[in-house]
């Protein structure tokens, strides 16, 4: 199965273009969604999982029509909102059992399927306390546990790892990588290493836009012999900033380290630096920057 989007838009009625022309074939395994603050990952995202319409394109995942055959997608969806909203204050273990039962889940299985899933999601002994007393990283665990409810061919999950603690975090990439070689992961989160890590594939989004699709070591190893690296002081930045091309600028032990950006050796005492994938964030953003 895959999931191919074509052309898609969307502007706001405040006529921000939070998609435009937004094409990508996403295939089954874990896929990650890289993007700036406001770059269009949830909304993007959100239309996926038919929560809110395009204003054109298309999208297939399989032979369903994703923008139109809504019942057929939510019948192979788990989905994580990036906010939850409300929540409610009857336990984990009943608020669980009611989505299970309206995802559809057989009442012979049902039982077995949410304790599973606590269990999985580590809140087995907190499955009696309401989900409105949780702290953030228990509440993220709850929505996870939800959004794997009756199998999903499809998961969507926008910023799950927000909110989790690093050993939280690991157990919850670790159960998504147990999900299953037949399922589409689609994951957006700012930990750009997490990416490189989890997914197989992945896209950098910006303004709406596509700044690249394909897999991080692909787009690694574009990047490969340009990045160059220098300590300088604070006070220097800018002058940087006039005379190469500055990626990224990241304080280490207080001190300025800059990226820069040069297919040769720039002049001045920079020494090559092994590209990240943090530096393909920051430098297809850059590229997109500088057309604008
Ligand atoms: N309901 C809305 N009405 C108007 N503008 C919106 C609405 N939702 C999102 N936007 C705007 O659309 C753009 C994309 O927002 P979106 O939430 O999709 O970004 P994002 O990549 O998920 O950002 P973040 O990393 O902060 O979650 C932003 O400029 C945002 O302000
Ligand atoms: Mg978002």
């Amino acid at each position: 199965m895959q999931l191919t989007i074509n052309n898609l838009n969307k502007t706001y009625p405040n006529g921000v273009r939070a998609l435009q022309d937004v094409s990508l074939e996403i295939p089954t395994g874990m896929y990650g969604l890289l993007g700036p603050n406001g770059a269009g990952k949830s909304t993007l995202m959100r239309t996926l999982a038919t929560l809110q319409d395009a204003d054109s394109g298309t999208a297939t995942l399989g032979d369903i029509n994703v923008l139109t055959d809504k019942d057929e997608v939510r019948r192979v969806l788990g989905y994580l909102p990036q906010e939850f909203g409300v929540y409610p204050r009857i336990s984990a273990v009943e608020m669980l059992d009611h989505l299970a039962v309206l995802k559809g889940i057989p009442p012979a299985q049902r039982k077995e399927v949410v304790n599973a899933l606590l269990q999985r999601v580590n809140l087995w002994d907190h499955r009696k306390k309401s989900v409105s007393s949780y702290s953030g990283g228990m509440r993220q665990r709850f929505g996870i546990a939800q959004a794997l409810l009756g199998d999903p061919k499809l998961i969507i999950v926008d910023e799950p790892t927000a909110g989790l603690d690093p050993g939280e975090r690991n157990r919850f990439y670790n159960l998504l990588s147990e999900i299953g070689e037949n399922v589409i992961v689609i994951l957006s989160t700012h930990i750009v290493e997490d990416v490189r890590e989890l997914c197989s594939n992945m896209a950098i989004i910006n303004n709406g836009q596509v700044l690249y699709a394909g897999a991080p070591d692909l787009a690694l190893s574009e990047l490969k012999g340009m990045v160059w690296e220098k300590a300088i002081a604070k006070s220097e930045i800018e002058d940087y900033q006039q005379q190469y091309r500055v990626i990224s600028s990241k304080l280490v032990a207080g001190k300025p380290i800059i990226h820069v950006l040069s297919e040769t050796n720039p002049d001045g005492g920079f020494k090559a630096a092994t590209p990240g994938l943090e530096d393909v964030f920051f430098a297809k953003i850059s590229a997109q920057e500088q057309e604008a």
